[in-house]
């Protein structure tokens, strides 16, 4: 593909966001708009990217500032989308084709980006304008033909006429240039219209009229240019990506139970034969592997669980499962949790920060923070590693095989050799050797006939008397 560069125009001030954010910067399925018109930009084969900033310029390059291959030209005052060209005109390298195109259209492919090139290089003008047939025009600019179907102009809605108004043709706002073309003719633009604005639309006239050439390539589908200028639509985008992730998932095998009701971000990776439940999201750099199911109303954020596991309304970040673990229902496993192969973390049990070995069991109401925990450890109910003094926090170490009984505490720093043994109701504040164990729990006294004795029996009272 000739098209290697690409303006992105980014500077509107999207005042109908009604948002301290830039327009640009709200986000599609976890993602900033620009970033997905980016990155399909990239995947059609661009290298070279000028984003034009204005509103929320700072903002903006500190979001875009990872990305590689994108250089930014800031416009001052937004005079127009054909002022934002000229801006960006000084960036643009040698000749060849350049796409423009607008930081508030997420949902377009690569795919269509590619086909556009191809039609412009094939096409032999100096400008093609990429368009849609909509129902309702309204708003967009329109795509205006001569009697022998090529194209003229394009009017926007202001000012357009009666006749004009009423073509259903319209510009999608991206174009392909021949970059030598757009340089030369983006300085002679005006602002004589009836928003006193500069409009990039005039070079197509510019190029028919000077025998350059313009021509035209419509989209199949038009979901693809939608443009979102507010809430609503940002919804509605939201919405259609959402759906075309959880087809692309379906379509490599993953049973989505309810497509419509699962929030699955674009980097998410998900093995065959996983099973989805409504209401799960899973976000960033996850991936889930096959087999799995991912139960009713889980949040999974950038972590890795291996094959097999079942995990229920739970919420997990930054860590890792491995395969054949069971989570929840109820559970927390927060950033830096570890948990092995064939584990058990059940209900109400919170992880941070910890090493869980392979095999190991937390079955219900445990805390496990900043621990390096072995192999098929038992954590039993209500145990608590207490890893925090008020000021600092101190980690506890559990060897291989070490049973710990319900509602014991673990008061960090200490250490639990392999094979400990801890009675339930005991706080361990000493290092417990192999084999041992640690019992510390007052010894209870049995008074026999008390209740009696002290007139406290509850046996006469429920006879009535
Ligand atoms: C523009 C087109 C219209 C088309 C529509 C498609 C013009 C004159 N009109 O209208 O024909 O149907 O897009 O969505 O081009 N921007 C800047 N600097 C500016 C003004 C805008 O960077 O000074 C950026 C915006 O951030 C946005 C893009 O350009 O990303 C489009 O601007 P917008 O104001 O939304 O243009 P429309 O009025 O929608
Ligand atoms: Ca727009």
């Amino acid at each position: 593909m000739n098209c290697r560069t690409a303006v992105i125009l980014a500077a509107g001030a999207g005042t109908r966001m009604k948002s301290d954010r830039p327009k640009v910067l709200h986000e599609v399925c976890g993602r900033p708009m620009v970033s997905h018109v980016i990155s399909q930009a990239k995947k059609a084969g661009v290298e070279h990217i000028v984003a034009v900033v204005g509103h929320g310029a700072e903002e903006v390059e500190k979001t875009l500032s990872g990305e590689s291959g994108v250089v930014f030209s800031l416009q001052e005052k937004q005079l127009g989308t054909g002022h934002a060209a000229m801006t960006a005109s000084e960036y643009i390298p040698g000749d060849g084709d350049l796409f423009v195109l607008c930081g508030d259209t997420p949902l377009i492919t690569a795919d269509t980006l590619s086909r556009f090139a191809a039609f412009h290089e094939s096409g032999g003008n100096a400008v093609t304008v990429l368009t849609a047939i909509f129902d309702d025009p309204f708003g967009y600019g329109r795509i205006i033909r001569g009697e022998d179907g090529s194209l003229e102009k394009i009017v926007e809605e202001k000012d357009a006429c009666s006749e004009e108004k009423a073509v259903k043709e319209i510009n999608a706002g991206m174009y392909c240039f021949n970059a030598a073309f757009f340089r030369e003719n983006v300085k002679k633009l005006s602002n004589d219209n009836a928003q006193n604005e500069y409009y990039i639309t005039d070079l197509i006239s510019m190029a028919v009229d000077s025998g350059a050439g313009a021509g035209a390539f419509t989209v199949s589908d038009a979901d693809e240019i939608m443009g979102v200028n507010n809430r609503i639509q940002l919804a509605e985008a939201s919405g259609i990506m959402r759906r075309r992730i959880a087809e692309r998932h379906m379509t490599e095998g993953v049973t989505i139970l309810d497509p419509e009701n699962v929030y699955i971000e674009e980097d998410v990776k998900i093995g065959r034969d996983t099973e989805i439940w409504p209401g799960a999201v899973l976000r960033g750099k996850t991936e889930i592997g096959c087999g799995c199911v991912i139960g009713k109303d889980t949040v999974i954020e950038d972590s890795v669980v291996g094959d097999g596991c079942d995990i229920m309304k739970s919420v997990i970040r930054r860590s890792r499962v491995g395969a054949k673990t069971t989570v929840g229902p109820f559970a927390y496993l927060r950033p830096d949790s570890d948990v092995g192969e064939s584990c058990k973390v059940g209900d109400f049990v919170e992880i941070k920060n910890a090493r869980f070995g392979d095999g190991s069991k937390a079955s219900h109401l445990a805390y496990i923070g900043d621990a390096d925990v072995g192999r098929d450890v038992n954590v039993g109910c209500g145990v608590v590693f207490a890893n925090y003094n008020g000021v600092k926090k101190f980690r506890t170490t559990v060897g291989d095989r070490a049973f710990i009984g319900s509602n014991a505490n673990l008061v960090a720093p200490v250490e639990l050799a392999d094979d400990a043994y801890v009675a339930a109701g005991t706080t361990v504040t000493v290092p417990v050797p192999e084999g041992a164990l640690c019992v510390g729990r007052a010894r209870e006294t049995v008074e026999e006939g008390w209740v009696e004795k002290k007139g406290l029996s509850r046996k006469k009272k429920q006879a009535g008397d």
